[in-house]
């Protein structure tokens, strides 16, 4: 069986893009591969977290992992600094990349930009999600478009060390949905949908009530033409919607475009509306089951036993091929 790791950052509330992007693939992924889906605390300390609320965001996040349809006997969840060989491996990758490189990601460009005091662990995160995806062996690692370059980096950083020290990592291959790739911003729909934007009303979180959906979906920017049609360049708004739409509604965007064929954007928002919350429903029910039960901290511990056993021996490894330590 095939190898596939992934994480989320718990910062903030978890999106329809996060769902749309990364966890609904997991949930299909689950059954063929041999899963690690990671909690990645130490991610989101790459910018400033209140402590209440990090501890908050990472039981939420567990809790969203399971209620989406994770299933614990068949993938591993577990939460990243439960298991301190990322932190550990996490270095020996910063020895391994470039200055260069990691100033190049634009992911830091975009979340540096215009700020005066920038942590330096937002420039060398890259290679800490490196280490995530190279402990375990990965072969595949399914994360939506924006995490695509950081992909690249990973992969770069481990033949770079497999040349230099040891052949032993696994180069692993990223896999993007085909449909989702990009959830779009509800206000700017030339922008991702992303839980750090300062205006609420730009994304859906899969925790949002459904009164709060129906308000944020019929305030979504769309265009004055009228017309429910696909078109990526000319009318974005509608495009995203539409995406959502046919993944969550699980029908194909032709049999929407044609079922609201001379109707408004009134009725076309309310169908999409009645679709994001009848999705949410069953997700929300199960969270709320799970968030405080003793079966979420089981979960944890055993997915960090299992995760712990699997990534010391790769760092070990490592340490080898680095020449750390003494020899053992
Ligand atoms: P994060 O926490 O920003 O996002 C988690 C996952 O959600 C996807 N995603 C989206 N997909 C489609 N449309 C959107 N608008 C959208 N917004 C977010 C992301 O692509 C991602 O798959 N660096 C990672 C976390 C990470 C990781 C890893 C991922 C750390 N180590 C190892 C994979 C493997 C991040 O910040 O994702």
């Amino acid at each position: 069986m095939k190898t596939i790791f992934s994480g989320i950052q718990p910062s903030g509330t978890i999106t329809l893009g996060n769902y749309i992007g990364a966890l609904k693939q997991f949930v299909e992924l689950q059954d063929e591969y041999n899963c690690y889906f990671c909690i990645v605390d130490e991610h989101a300390l790459t910018v400033a977290q209140d402590r209440l609320e990090l501890r908050k965001n990472i039981r939420s996040l567990a809790a969203l992992y399971i209620a989406v349809g994770i299933d614990p006997n068949k993938a591993t969840l577990f939460i990243q600094s439960e298991v301190p060989a990322h932190a550990q491996a996490g270095w020996m990758m910063q020895c391994v990349a470039y200055m260069g490189e990691l100033e190049r990601m634009t992911q830091f460009k975009d979340k540096s930009s215009g700020k005066e005091a920038v942590l330096a662990g937002l420039l060398t995160y890259p290679p800490l999600m490196a280490a995530d995806i190279l402990l375990y062996k990965t072969d595949l690692v399914p994360v939506g478009e924006d995490q695509k370059q950081h992909l690249e980096l990973t992969r770069d950083l481990a033949e770079r060390f497999n040349k230099k020290y040891n052949d032993i990592f696994i180069i692993p291959e990223v896999r993007i949905p085909t449909v989702g790739a990009r959830v779009m911003s509800l206000q700017e729909p030339t922008k991702k949908m992303s839980k750090s934007d300062p205006n609420k009303k730009a994304f859906i979180s899969l925790l949002d009530d459904p009164k709060t959906i129906e308000k944020k979906i019929k305030s979504a920017v769309t265009d004055s033409s009228g017309i429910i049609k696909y078109d990526k360049e000319n009318k974005p708004g509608i495009t995203n919607l539409l995406s959502i739409y046919s993944i969550l509604g699980g029908k194909s965007i032709a049999e929407i475009e044609a079922l609201y064929d001379g109707k408004g954007y009134g009725d076309f928002k309310a169908g999409l509306t009645e679709v994001v919350i009848n999705a949410l429903k069953p997700i929300q029910d199960r969270y709320h089951e799970l968030l405080d039960s003793t079966e979420l901290d089981e979960i944890l511990d055993k997915g960090a036993e299992k995760a712990n056993a699997e990534a010391n021996k790769m760092l070990k490894k490592m340490e080898n091929a680095m020449g750390l330590g003494r020899k053992r």
